[in-house]
């Protein structure tokens, strides 16, 4: 069933039960439920005690290709049978996908009954910061931070690992427009350094530009931007790449943390 606006925000008490392993779906209630942002629907298996919460988005376009498919199972066998359930996913399509990793090999599994290839996209870990105070000073003297606007999306895009492609626009333009953002700008007023929020309230996509690297940007944006999200009473979290060990190492120095045993993985299913 599809959940409406009241019952958006009960969900989102109710998954506070289990956190930090709803934290994805929880910060996408937090969000959803305080900022207007492209549509998503939320289905859940049963209501009130659901096990399982899938949140949908709206394709708006054919090249939506990234706008994923988020969800939250405390149930294997329920997870299966929710996903089995032709009504639930749009299997015709391609869909990206972003939930646990152990679940992931339960929906690989519906999809290959239904003959539809994936591909694995990123398997992440979930790092997260429960106490702004904790952030370590940062040296912002001389730093120009602003917002990002409508005229950095192709920035963003080309810049993003994922990106390069008008599959991430309708997400990046998203992201740019609703969500909060920070970047720091260059005496002509270009950003060279950013970072964005997801829909599901992760901090993500940050990037400077390789010839301004090393001047601690990074951490600068990283420090702003939980600052501001914690201050707003939002969930504080990030997803890296297990590859990425420079991000890991950044993240990890200013005092995020994990549950070393938990990873979220992405998956693409279908062909674009
Ligand atoms: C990761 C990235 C954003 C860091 O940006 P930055 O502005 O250079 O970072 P900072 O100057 O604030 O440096 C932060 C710390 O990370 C370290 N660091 C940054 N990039 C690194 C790299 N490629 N390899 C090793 N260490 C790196 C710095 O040495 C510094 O640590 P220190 O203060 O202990 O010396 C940048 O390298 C980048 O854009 N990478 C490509 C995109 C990417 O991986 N984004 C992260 C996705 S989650």
């Amino acid at each position: 069933m599809e959940l409406t606006e009241d019952q958006l925000k009960v969900a989102e008490i109710e998954l506070q039960r289990y956190l930090p392993q709803s934290l994805k779906i929880y910060g996408f209630l937090v969000l959803r439920n305080r900022v207007k942002s492209d549509p998503y629907i939320v289905l859940v298996d049963r209501w009130p005690k659901f096990s399982v919460i899938i949140c949908k988005p709206q394709y708006e376009q054919k090249t939506d290709l990234f706008k994923d498919t988020m969800v939250f199972a405390n149930d294997d066998a329920i997870l299966m049978e929710t996903i089995r359930k032709a009504s639930v996913i749009d299997w015709s399509r391609y869909l990206c996908l972003g939930i646990s990793l152990p679940h992931m090999e339960i929906v690989k599994a519906g999809a290959s009954e239904r003959n539809v290839p994936s591909d694995k996209l990123a398997v992440c870990h979930m790092m997260t910061l429960d106490d702004a105070s904790k952030l370590p000073p940062v040296d912002c003297s001389g730093i120009c931070l602003n917002s990002l606007d409508e005229s950095h999306l192709d920035l963003v895009n080309q810049t993003w690992k994922f990106g390069k492609n008008q599959g991430a626009a309708g997400m990046i333009r998203n992201m740019v427009l609703n969500f909060p953002s920070c970047c720091v700008l260059d005496a002509d007023g270009r950003p060279v350094s950013w970072i964005l929020t997801y829909v599901s309230c992760a901090l993500g996509m940050l990037y400077t530009l390789p010839e301004h690297r090393g001047k601690g940007y990074a951490k600068v944006l990283i420090s702003s931007m939980a600052k501001r999200l914690s201050g707003q009473g939002y969930p504080v979290f990030c997803f890296i790449e297990e590859e990425n060990i420079a991000s890991y190492q950044l993240f990890k120095s200013m005092s995020f943390s994990e549950d070393p045993s938990y990873r979220e993985a992405w998956y693409g299913f279908n062909d674009f």
